[in-house]
C-alpha cells in the first residue's frame, strides 16, 4: 500500500509531514506514490493566511471523484487548519468523504485513527486542544537529505495580534537539550550535512535543565563532523548578544539570520504586539554586523495591517532600504478569525493593499538584484541539495542563504561544492564548480 502527503505551510509542517510518513509506514503504507496511485492521501494543512486555506479547500474538494472511483482510498486531513476553531466541523460538512481529521497535537494517535477507520464506516475525528509531551516517539521518514530538520520547541506564546499560530499550535514547549543533541549526533553520523533547528520562536527555547537557545546552539555546534547549522525563527524582541557571540564562535553556524521585522512603523509594531521598535531592530542589526560583518539578514514583512497609513507603509519601505536585507518574504495582512487584529477597525481596501505590496516587492527585488550582482566573478561554497528539473541544473545554498546553480549529475547531492559565479538572476547565482 502506498501513501501521498500534500504539505502546506512552514518548515515545521514539512518536518511534521516526515513524521506523518513515519506513522504511515507503521500502519502498513510502505512507499510514497503520486496522488492517483495512493491508497491513503494525507493533507497537512496551514492556516496562516486565507490563501493557504483556500488552496487546501480546493485541493481536498478535487478528490471527491477519485474517492468515488476507488472505494478503499482513505483521505485524512491534519495540521493547523483542522486545529482552528470550528474548522474540523466545517471540513466534515463540506467534504463528507474525509475519513480522518486530526489536529496538530495528536500525531502519535494517527495510527489508531487509521486502524479504527479501517474497521468502522464512521469518520474518525480527533482534535485535542493541547499536548504537554515534547517527544512523540515517531521515527520520521526524512525526505530532505542532505538537510535534516530538528524541532527544538513547539508552540508560541507571543500572540502577535495578526497571528493564528498560538491558537493552533498551543503554548511553548521545549524539548530536552540532551534529546536534541543526541538526535543531531545521530543525523550527523548518518551523513546529514545541514541541520536546521526549528521552532516558532527559537529564542524562547528553555530546556528543563535551564539551557537557553544560545547555549543549545553552542552545544549543537560543538558536535564534531562536517555539517552546518541553520535555525529559525528568531524574534527581534528576544535577540541577544549571546546569540551573536555563539554564531561568531562557530564556523559551522551559517552566516545568515532570519529576523522577521513585519513593519517599519512603531505605531503598527505596537498594534501588532511585536514588543520592539524600529530603532531597536536596527540596533540589533548593527550589533550583528559589527560582530559578524558578512552576516546576511532576511526578514518577513506585512503590508496593509489595519489602519496602516501611506506614511507608515513608507516607513516599511525606508526600513528595507536601511536594513540591507538579502531578501524578504512579503505578505498582505490577512485577517484570521479569533485573532485580535481581525477585530480591529480600519481595514485597508484591497486596491491599496495590492498597490503597497507591489511597491514593496519591487523594492525588495531591486535590493536583492543589487546584492546578487556584486557576487558575479566571486566564489561561493554551496551545499548541493537538489536537482532542478526545469532548469536542468543542480542547486544548493551557501552559508549566507544565497542560492547557487551549476551543471552536474545527481550524485553530487550532499557534497559541498565551490562555485565560480558567472551570472546572477534575482536571488539565484549561476556558476561553475572549481577544484573538480
Ligand atoms: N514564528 C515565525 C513565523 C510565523 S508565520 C515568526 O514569528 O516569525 C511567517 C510569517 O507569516 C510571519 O512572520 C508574518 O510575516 C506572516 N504572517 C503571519 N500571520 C499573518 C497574517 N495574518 N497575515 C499576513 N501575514 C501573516
Ligand atoms: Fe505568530 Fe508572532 Fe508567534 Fe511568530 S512570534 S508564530 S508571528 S505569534
Ligand atoms: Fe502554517 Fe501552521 Fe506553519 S499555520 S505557517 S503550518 S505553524
Amino acid at each position: 500500500m502506498k501513501y501521498h502527503i500534500v504539505t502546506y505551510g512552514c518548515q515545521m509542517n514539512l518536518h511534521e509531514s516526515e513524521k506523518i510518513a513515519g506513522v504511515l509506514k507503521e500502519s502498513g503504507y510502505d512507499a510514497s506514490a503520486p496522488l492517483e496511485e495512493a491508497d491513503i492521501i494525507v493533507f497537512n494543512t496551514c492556516c496562516i493566511r486565507e490563501n493557504a486555506e483556500n488552496h487546501a479547500f480546493g485541493n481536498i474538494g478535487a478528490l471527491k471523484k477519485l474517492k468515488r472511483q476507488k472505494k478503499h482510498l482513505l483521505i485524512a486531513v491534519g495540521g493547523c487548519m483542522v486545529q482552528e476553531e470550528g474548522k474540523a466541523k466545517l471540513l466534515k460538512e463540506k467534504f463528507p468523504f474525509i475519513d480522518i481529521l486530526f489536529g496538530t497535537h495528536n500525531l502519535p494517535e494517527l495510527k489508531s485513527l487509521i486502524e479504527r477507520k479501517r474497521q468502522q464506516k464512521k469518520a474518525q475525528i480527533s482534535v485535542p486542544e493541547e499536548r504537554k509531551e515534547t517527544e512523540d516517539g515517531i521515527a520520521p521518514v526524512r525526505t530532505s537529505y542532505p538537510n535534516a530538520w530538528v524541532n527544538v520547541m513547539y508552540g508560541c506564546n507571543n500572540f502577535c495580534s495578526y497571528c493564528i499560530v498560538p491558537y493552533v499550535r498551543g503554548r511553548e514547549r521545549s524539548r530536552d537539550a540532551s534529546v536534541i543533541l543526541s538526535e543531531v549526533k545521530e543525523l550527523v553520523s548518518a551523513g546529514y550535512k545541514e541541520i536546521t533547528l526549528l521552532g516558532q520562536n527559537v529564542d524562547s527555547y528553555r530546556g528543563a535543565d535551564g539551557t537557553d537557545f544560545p547555549a543549545l546552539l553552542d552545544a549543537v555546534a560543538s558536535i564534531e563532523g562536517n555539517f552546518r547549522i541553520r535555525f529559525m525563527t528568531s524574534h527581534p524582541k528576544d535577540f541577544s548578544p549571546e546569540l551573536v557571540a555563539v554564531m561568531k564562535k562557530h564556523e559551522k553556524i551559517c552566516r545568515h539570520l532570519h529576523l522577521p521585522v513585519q513593519s517599519g512603523s512603531n505605531r503598527i509594531l505596537r498594534l501588532m504586539n511585536r514588543r520592539y521598535t524600529r530603532e531597536k531592530y536596527l540596533e540589533e542589526l548593527a550589533l550583528l554586523r559589527r560582530e559578524i560583518p558578512d552576516c546576511e539578514v532576511t526578514t518577513d514583512l506585512i503590508v496593509a495591517f489595519p489602519t496602516e497609513t501611506e506614511e507608515e507603509f513608507e516607513e516599511t519601505l525606508s526600513l528595507v532600504r536601511e536594513a540591507d536585507f538579502s531578501s524578504a518574504f512579503t505578505f498582505i495582512f490577512s485577517p484570521r478569525s479569533g485573532t485580535r487584529a481581525a477585530q480591529m477597525e480600519g481595514r485597508i481596501p484591497e486596491e491599496v493593499a495590492k498597490d503597497r505590496i507591489t511597491r514593496l516587492v519591487a523594492l525588495v527585488n531591486e535590493k536583492t538584484r543589487e546584492k546578487s550582482a556584486k557576487y558575479v566573478g566571486k566564489t561561493m561554497e554551496i551545499l548541493c541539495e537538489d536537482y532542478d528539473e526545469k532548469k536542468g541544473l543542480l542547486l544548493g545554498r551557501d552559508g549566507y542563504g544565497r542560492m547557487g546553480y551549476f551543471e552536474g549529475g545527481r550524485e553530487r547531492i550532499g557534497e559541498f561544492v565551490r562555485l565560480k559565479i558567472n551570472r546572477a538572476n534575482g536571488i539565484s547565482l549561476y556558476g561553475d564548480p572549481i577544484d573538480g
